[in-house]
């Protein structure tokens, strides 16, 4: 089965991730198109299910798979499709931010008229190499404050990668 991965990614996180998801649909022998969208323009490649992964920044998704999701999405809606969101807030319990994770969710869809056949949460990652100045004193607050020990040099990754594989699997199986 064609099964385009569309991402869009800040710091790279999403980037391995949607890697991630791509290689683990090759080894069951699907076809998956991994596609890096950067500004939204892009053209969506045929397809019979389609994976559709951003991350937070600010309580929002990047604004260019927003533009890639309204712009295709009759032809998405037609389809099997998974949304994979990633954040840190989805890395922690705070029922707080869940919602808030729920309502970025939620907004997305409304004003894309994308309605994704499942919504995933993915707990992503502090990448401190990739900030500048500024971002590297906030997230390195944001670590502090939810206690969390950081190589402020380096990354912490809390993407749980064998879930995400088994929902990938159960994604495939469901579109086939
Ligand atoms: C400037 C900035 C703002 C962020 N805002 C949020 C946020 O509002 N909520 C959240 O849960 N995570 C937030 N994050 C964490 C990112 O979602 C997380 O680091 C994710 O792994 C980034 O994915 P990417 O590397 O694909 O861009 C933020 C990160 C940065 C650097």
């Amino acid at each position: 089965m064609d099964i385009l991965i569309a991402y869009a990614t800040t710091e790279g996180q999403t980037g391995k991730i949607a890697r991630f998801c791509a290689d683990r649909l090759a080894a069951q022998g699907h076809e998956p198109h991994l596609l890096h969208v950067e500004h939204g323009g892009e053209d969506m490649p045929d397809c019979a299910a389609a994976i559709l992964a951003a991350s937070v920044h600010i309580g929002k998704y990047q604004a260019a798979l927003e533009s890639f999701a309204l712009r295709h999405a009759p032809r998405l809606n037609a389809r099997p499709t998974l949304l994979l969101a990633v954040s840190l807030a989805a890395a922690g319990e705070d029922a707080d931010e869940w919602q808030d994770l729920a309502r970025i969710a939620e907004g997305f869809q409304a004003r894309t008229g994308w309605r994704a056949g499942q919504v995933a949460q993915v707990a992503g990652a502090f990448r401190f190499s990739q900030y500048d100045f500024f971002r590297r004193l906030a997230m390195r607050w944001i670590a502090h404050q939810k206690g969390q020990q950081v190589d402020p040099q380096g990354e912490r990754e809390y993407t749980d990668w064998a879930a995400l594989g088994a929902l990938v699997d159960e994604f495939a199986a469901q579109a086939a």
